[in-house]
């Protein structure tokens, strides 16, 4: 559970930079946000009709493409610590006239869905959350079983060129990641959790290897293989 000092900090970080979010990650990923977005919930493949949770959702970066999956009949919840990310986020479900969308300001290894999702996922955000272990736990409780988790995030280059480019991914994420969670964020994020958890479960790193996707099922239901 996150602590009052992380929470403090990460709220004043968020308060700051809501307004400019959306815009540094188009410039972050030259311009192919779109592309990732559209990557990450293709691997997680919830179907038309289904209820997704996206915690951590900031200003709602996966909602189109979530809206593309599971269409006007599906529900989309967005959970996030920060109501100045949240405040972006309505305006851009009201921009597109959304009606599936709920919103709800939670930390989330606190929130409890009213029911079992169809499908979770987690972008750009694990390494800001205190406990990855308690995280994958939580995320798996709140899906139905046989139901998909994705989780992804930046990571500094575990490759030789990350030597020059890992020092500009710190400087450009200053911003974004409190001080006092910088090291955390900035370590290889402790997957092993999700492994524990979940089944059929799968790592692919993407952009020369600055950004991982995972994800794997909760086990039970329709134990078919994580796509
Ligand atoms: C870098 S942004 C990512 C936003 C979005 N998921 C995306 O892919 O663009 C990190 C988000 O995590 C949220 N956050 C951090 N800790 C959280 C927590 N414990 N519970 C809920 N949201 C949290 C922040 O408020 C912020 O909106």
């Amino acid at each position: 559970m996150i602590s009052g000092t992380d929470e403090r900090r990460i709220l004043d970080t968020y308060a700051r930079g809501a307004g400019r979010y959306d815009a540094f990650v188009s410039w972050i990923t030259f311009g192919l946000q779109e592309y990732i977005r559209n990557r990450l919930v293709e691997r997680l493949a919830p179907k038309r009709g289904d209820l997704v949770l996206d915690l951590a959702c900031g200003t709602g970066l996966n909602f189109k493409a979530l809206e593309h999956r599971v269409g006007p009949t599906g529900r989309i919840v967005g959970v996030d610590l920060s109501a100045d990310m949240l405040a972006v986020a309505r305006r851009r479900v009201e921009k597109f006239g959304w009606t599936n969308v709920t919103l709800i300001q939670s930390d989330v290894t606190r929130y409890h869905p009213e029911q079992s999702a169809d499908a979770a996922l987690s972008t750009f955000a694990l390494g800001l959350l205190p406990d990855p272990g308690l995280t994958a736990r939580r995320m798996v409780d709140m899906v139905r079983p046989g139901a998909p988790v994705l989780v992804a995030d930046t990571q500094l280059v575990p490759r030789w060129y990350g030597a020059p480019l890992n020092p500009v991914f710190r400087l450009a994420g200053r911003p974004w990641i409190p001080r006092s969670v910088e090291a955390r964020y900035w370590s290889p994020h402790p997957l092993n959790a999700f492994t524990a958890v979940t089944v059929g479960f799968w790592r692919e790193e993407w952009l020369g290897g600055s950004v991982y996707a995972a994800w794997g099922r909760r086990p039970g239901g329709t134990t078919e293989a994580a796509k």
